[in-house]
């Protein structure tokens, strides 16, 4: 036994918004009636111990499925909603993100359109990279201007992404990037105009190192067409940036992707370029990769008001190797995407409730220390991670493709190739009640829009325990600000609690950046995060945080300008 949770068999405690979002989705349904969350948590904990007998028949699988019972039902972590649902069944898969490829002939594309079918129906989130698609009018066979192009793709593989949810359950995220040197480029930034087109994929511009600075220097770069490598014209680079820009204000969509930033951490070089991002942007991978995430739940990783590392640490331990469990017991959609996925055995650890954890600290989201707090907390977590990864490699093996890989080179055993990332916890965060990935909260009270439009209350736990404990606690309030976020120009609020309660459209934009630049320093894969901007915002502040992402290190980017788009998930009516 690793000794992490007093006593032994932790007690499911969840909110009621949790409990609403089990039942209606996660709880398994028999003629014998539905699962409670504790027989959830035993399912899965059962499924991912059993997967240690394959490196040691002799293995105490009890003892393990009890240490990750009590890791998920003391909600110090919470593996994604696929192995939550599917771990312990006969059916789905138990992985969040793929990457499928999409080469440039009609017989490939269409296999890429019966995967992409395959996966959401298994339940996952894809990622496309379409730069190597014919430009649209190119010959095609022996026929000229026959070819759709890469935007009329996109059309194609939503249309079969739309026609199968995932198992009745929720709407697949897909991931569409096309190079900023493809000659479609300037159609593929307005393929989304419509906001009632492609609502099921975020599309991004995937740019170089070269193409930022020629936007600085404000110089022409070449368009190329992918099959014949012709230049076939150029552009001014600046007038492109800003038609992004443009666009990601109406709308929130293109976003950026820095293709070379990612692939200065791609750990198997030599496997290929890493250019498509899954579902929300949190993972590059190679064609084919599958990756299954998990979230620390940081807010549980707190003692008498401090960040209780050495429960952080034998959290992590016990985490990396679920996740990699999780890699023998999975079901892959197809033999491709197994053999792939198993050759660098890559896993996905991240945080959530980093926000309310900061809270707790008493320290505002936007704030130098909350970086400090965001590097201190993601430097442990990525190298405890790793360090468990080796000792898994001494024990049961290393990745297969691990000679092939920057860690055989410096000969460091590793049984992945990649441990962390940080995914959205969507509705990960919902479940452990606490606020979702790295994002700042959004309101201390709102209305959550979500399980088909039905609307859910939601209190911060932390805001109602202390408007409690000093007394400002009254109905009235509560209901004012659901109506107005204007939490900061309460008066009955005290001062340093109104400093600490920095909800997401008074954390500036260029905060927004730095927290996730503080967390992609210490994460081998990327970050997900939305940087949010009031209505009000223009297209300049959205250019300025452009670049600063590029100058920070981010590896993509995505903004979203307050009631840009119909429906918004997360809602008060007013913002302030
Ligand atoms: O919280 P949960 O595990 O449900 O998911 P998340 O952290 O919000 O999203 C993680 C990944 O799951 C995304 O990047 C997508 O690849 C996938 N996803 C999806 O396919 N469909 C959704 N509706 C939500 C997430």
């Amino acid at each position: 036994m690793l000794d992490v949770f007093e006593p032994q068999t932790v007690k499911v405690q969840l909110t009621p918004n949790a409990l609403r979002v089990l039942e209606k989705r996660y709880l398994k349904r028999s003629s014998h009636g539905i699962e409670t969350p504790e027989q959830l948590f035993r399912r899965v904990a059962r499924a991912a111990a059993r997967a240690e007998l394959l490196y040691d028949e002799n293995t105490d699988t009890k003892a393990i499925e009890e240490d990750f019972f009590d890791l998920m039902a003391s909600l110090s972590f919470l593996p994604n909603s696929p192995t939550l649902l599917n771990a312990g069944t006969f059916s789905g898969t138990l992985s969040s993100c793929f990457v499928l490829p999409v080469p440039d002939s009609v017989e490939d594309t269409f296999d890429a359109v019966k995967n992409t079918a395959v996966i959401h129906k298994n339940g996952g989130g894809l990622g496309f990279d379409l730069s190597g698609i014919r430009p649209k009018g190119s010959m095609a066979g022996n026929h000229a201007d026959a070819a759709g192009g890469p935007v009329a793709l996109v059309h194609v593989l939503s249309a079969a992404a739309d026609y199968i949810r995932q198992g009745g359950i929720r709407r697949g995220c897909n991931s569409v990037v096309l190079s900023v040197d493809h000659p479609d480029i300037l159609d593929f930034i307005t393929a989304k105009s419509d906001p009632n087109s492609l609502t099921n994929f975020y599309n991004s511009v995937s740019v170089t190192d070269d193409f930022m600075k020629r936007v600085k220097e404000n110089s022409a770069y070449p368009l190329v067409d992918p099959r014949t490598g012709d230049v076939v014209r150029s552009l001014p680079a600046r007038e492109v940036f800003y038609r992004i820009v443009d666009q990601a204000w109406r709308t929130g969509d293109p976003g950026l992707v820095f293709t070379d930033r990612i692939n200065r951490d791609n750990p198997t070089p030599s496997l290929g370029k890493l250019s498509a991002i899954t579902g929300c942007g949190e993972q590059a991978l190679l064609p084919y990769e599958s990756t299954n995430l998990g979230s620390i739940n940081l807010v549980k990783m707190l003692s008498g008001g401090e960040i209780d590392f050495e429960k952080l640490k034998k959290v992590v331990r016990l985490a990396v190797r679920f996740l990699d469990d999780v890699i023998d017991i999975n079901k892959f959609p197809t033999e491709e995407i197994e053999a792939a996925t198993k050759r660098t055995r890559k896993i996905g650890l991240g945080v959530m409730g980093f926000a309310d954890m900061l809270l707790r600290l008493g320290i505002p989201y936007n704030s130098t220390k909350a970086i400090a707090v965001a590097e201190s907390v993601m430097e442990f977590v990525t190298s405890t991670a790793h360090e468990v990864s080796q000792d898994l490699a001494r024990k049961r093996g290393v990745f297969p493709a691990w000679g092939q890989s920057i860690y055989g080179q410096r000969n460091i055993p590793m049984r992945n190739a990649c441990c962390t990332t940080i995914a959205p916890t969507g509705t990960l965060s919902i479940i452990a009640g606490v606020s979702s990935g790295i994002e700042p909260i959004f309101a201390a009270v709102f209305v959550r829009n979500i399980l088909d439009g039905e609307n859910l209350l939601e209190i911060n736990p932390y805001f109602e325990e202390v408007a409690r404990e000093r007394g400002f606690f009254t109905r009235k309030l509560l209901e004012e600000l659901v109506t107005s976020n204007h939490l900061h120009e309460r008066k009955e609020i005290p001062e340093d609690v109104r400093e600490v309660f920095v909800t997401a459209h008074r954390v500036s934009p260029d905060w927004h950046v730095r927290i996730q630049a503080a967390f992609q320093r210490h994460t081998d894969s990327a970050v997900s995060k939305t940087v949010n901007f009031p209505k009000s915002a223009t297209r300049d502040d959205i250019a300025k945080v452009f670049t600063m992402a590029c100058e920070q290190g981010l590896k993509g980017i995505t903004v979203y300008r307050d009631r840009s788009r119909e429906l918004q998930p997360l809602c008060t009516s007013e913002i302030g």
